[in-house]
């Protein structure tokens, strides 16, 4: 498996639609709808950095790339099944893992919540305590954060959406920091990642998962892209 990281960068309106012309007419159609620019920005660089990773690693023109998805939403590439992918974007970041089997990942920006709200609403009773032995606030919060990341990437990874309900399974992290979540199977293999100080990402798959993340530089990646067939 391979774990990507992009940063995002402003992209004038010109390009946006430039770029927009070499993506799923789906896809643009529901990134035209976004109010805000960032968040069209964030899903169109997560849709030209998955197409640059298949391009490269399977050996295919961009007008070969067809998505779909399962009935949760989740997307895949037709008629590669072995080829498995996820993204995930959060503030300046967009996050991509590939993999031969089903993967998940999920990145978030460390900012100020009501953690206990929120992990008392979605979070088990162990995992609301593995946050709140800690002393100190900020170590709480990168702890909600590192639960957070996990689960999303174990929903992600099983591809089924919030229909799991987020209490149904739960995350352990032990003394070494093994990280397991309580599948019967027990064949999900977790890893968190900081990427700063500031966020917090988690890979879920059924394979050994890589230590190195790759980070591809964006300006390059737009400038790549435009080169591409439509
Ligand atoms: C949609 C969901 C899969 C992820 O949402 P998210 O964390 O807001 O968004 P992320 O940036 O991590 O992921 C979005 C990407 O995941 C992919 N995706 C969409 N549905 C998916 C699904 N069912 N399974 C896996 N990936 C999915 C898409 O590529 C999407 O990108 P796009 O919108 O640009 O096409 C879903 O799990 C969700 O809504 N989660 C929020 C749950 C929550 O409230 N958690 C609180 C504490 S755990």
């Amino acid at each position: 498996m391979k774990a990507y990281i992009t940063k995002i960068i402003d992209i004038s309106e010109e390009r946006i639609n430039k770029i927009s012309l070499l993506i799923d007419s789906d896809k643009k159609t529901k990134i035209e709808k976004y109010h805000n620019k960032k968040d069209k920005i964030r899903s169109l660089i997560g849709d030209i950095l998955i197409r640059n990773i298949i391009i490269k690693e399977l050996n295919i023109q961009n007008n070969y790339i067809t998505f779909d998805k399962n009935k949760y939403g989740k997307p895949y590439l037709l008629k590669y099944p072995k080829f498995n992918f996820n993204i995930s974007h959060s503030e300046e970041y967009v996050a991509c893992a590939v993999d031969d089997e089903p993967i998940g990942i999920d990145i978030e920006k460390i900012k100020i919540i009501k953690y206990e709200e929120v992990a008392g609403r979605f979070f088990t009773e162990d995992e609301l305590n593995y946050i709140l032995r800690e002393d100190l606030e900020d170590d709480k919060q990168s702890k909600f954060y590192e639960i957070w990341t996990l689960k999303e990437s174990f929903i992600k990874c099983c591809g089924k959406g919030l229909s799991i309900p987020l209490k149904s399974f739960s995350i352990n992290i032990d003394k070494y920091k093994n990280i397991s979540v309580n599948d019967k199977q027990n064949k999900y293999k977790l890893k968190s990642f900081n990427i700063d100080e500031d966020y917090k990402m988690a890979v879920c798959s059924n394979n050994q998962i890589t230590k190195e993340i790759i980070t591809i530089d964006t300006t390059s990646l737009i400038n790549n892209c435009l080169t591409w067939t439509l």
